[in-house]
C-alpha cells in the first residue's frame, strides 16, 4: 500500500538507487510525477492499491466491465480490492468504508443509484482518498468528492434510441404504443436514458408512452414486467428496455404469449453485448445503442495519473455507436464482449 507522506523520503532514496543502478524497472506511477501526498519523489516504484466497489452482477455488460477492470489493473499493475454490491447501496457504502479503513491509495466505484455519496464521500476526502466514478454519477453539488467521471452520455444513448424511432416510423400516422422497461430506479442510466427518449420524442403526439416500469436491469425483471405489460396491454408496438438483458427476457415473454419480438413488437435496447447483438442479428430486436464496458484501461491510467498528483480531466466520455440488423451481423464475429 502506498504509505503516502511517510514514503516520500524513502520513494527519493530509491528512485536515486535504482537511477545509480541503471535499472530500468517499470513504475506504477508516471515518470518524473510526484506521488498523491505532493512529495517530489520522481520514479517512485510503489504499489498502487486500488479499491473498486462495483454495482453488482446484474448484466451481461456488467461482466463485461468487471473482466475489464481485472484484467486491466494486473497489466497495469495495479493491486485491486474488488467488492460487488449486489445491486445495494448499503453494500457499496460499506465497501468504500472499508477501503477508507485499508488506506487503499485511490477509491473508484461505479454507484447504483445517484444520490446519497456525500457523507461517505466526505469520509474518503477527509481520509486524503481519492475518489473516481466510473459508468454512473452521482447528483451530489459538491464535485471537489471525486477526482473526474469515467463513462458514457446515458442521455445521450436515450436520445438515439428516440431517433431511430422517429426515422423508422416517419411515414405512419400513428399512434405508435410504447412499453419502457427502466433501468433500476434512481440509477444515473434510468434516469438519462429515460430522459433522452423522451426529449427526442417530445415532438410527435403520434408517439403514446402507455406503460413504463423497471426491470432493475435483469433479464428476469425484463420477463416478469413485460408478461404484466401484455396482459395489460393487447395494442403494444414498441418496447424500448435501457439495457439489452431486459430486452432479451422480454423477448422469451413475448414468445409464449404467441408474438414474434422484432416484427409484432419492434424492440429497441441499449447495450450491445453479445447476446443482444446476437438477437439484434437474428431479427428479434431493431435496434441497439451501444454502451462500451470496457472502461479498464481508462480507469488504471486515471488511478495511475491521480497518485501521481497529475491533473485530469473532470469528465472523460467513452466513444459509442448504434446497431442495426445489418451491422449487428458484421460486428458480431468480431464482437468482445
Ligand atoms: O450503468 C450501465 C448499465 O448498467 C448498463 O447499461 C446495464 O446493462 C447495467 O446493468
Amino acid at each position: 500500500m502506498f504509505k503516502k507522506a511517510s514514503l516520500v523520503a524513502f520513494a527519493s532514496a530509491a528512485a536515486l538507487l535504482l537511477a545509480g543502478c541503471g535499472d530500468d524497472s517499470d513504475d506504477t506511477a508516471s515518470p518524473g510525477s510526484s506521488s498523491a501526498a505532493g512529495g517530489g519523489g520522481g520514479g517512485s516504484s510503489e504499489q498502487i492499491t486500488l479499491g473498486f466497489a462495483q454495482v453488482g452482477a446484474e448484466s451481461g455488460w456488467r461482466t463485461a466491465n468487471t473482466d475489464s477492470i481485472k484484467k486491466s489493473a494486473e497489466e497495469a499493475g495495479i493491486e485491486l480490492q474488488f467488492s460487488d454490491a449486489q445491486q445495494k447501496q448499503e453494500n457499496q457504502i460499506r465497501a468504500i468504508r472499508s477501503f477508507i479503513q485499508q488506506k487503499v491509495d485511490v477509491i473508484a466505484f461505479s454507484p447504483v443509484i445517484e444520490s446519497g455519496w456525500d457523507a461517505v464521500l466526505n469520509e474518503a476526502k477527509r481520509a486524503n482518498i481519492p475518489v473516481i466514478l466510473t459508468d454512473r454519477a452521482v447528483d451530489s453539488e459538491d464535485t471537489s468528492l471525486y477526482k473526474t467521471f469515467l463513462g458514457s452520455d446515458f442521455v445521450l444513448e436515450g436520445q438515439k434510441a428516440g431517433e431511430w424511432l422517429k426515422e423508422e416510423y416517419a411515414d405512419e400516422a400513428g399512434p405508435v404504443n410504447i412499453v419502457e422497461l427502466q433501468g433500476t430506479t434512481g440509477a444515473a442510466p434510468a434516469i438519462d436514458r429515460q430522459q433522452g427518449f423522451a426529449d427526442a420524442i417530445a415532438g410527435e403526439s403520434k408517439f403514446k408512452m402507455i406503460a413504463s416500469q423497471t426491470g432493475d436491469f435483469t433479464r428476469a425483471g425484463g420477463k416478469q414486467v413485460m408478461e404484466a405489460f401484455l396482459q395489460a396491454h393487447k395494442d403494444i408496438d414498441v418496447l424500448y428496455a435501457h439495457n439489452d438483458d431486459m430486452g432479451l427476457g422480454a423477448i422469451e415473454a413475448i414468445e409464449a404469449a404467441g408474438l414474434t419480438p422484432g416484427e409484432d413488437i419492434k424492440i429497441i435496447t441499449v447495450d450491445a453485448v453479445k447476446d443482444g447483438m446476437q438477437a439484434l442479428a437474428d431479427g428479434k430486436i431493431n435496434f441497439i445503442v451501444e454502451c462500451n464496458p470496457l472502461l479498464g484501461p481508462q480507469l488504471m491510467d486515471a488511478v495511475k495519473k491521480v497518485v501521481a498528483g497529475e491533473e485530469i480531466p473532470p469528465r472523460i466520455e467513452t466513444e459509442e455507436t448504434t446497431f442495426t440488423q445489418e451491422q449487428a451481423k458484421a460486428a458480431l464475429p468480431t464482437r468482445q464482449y
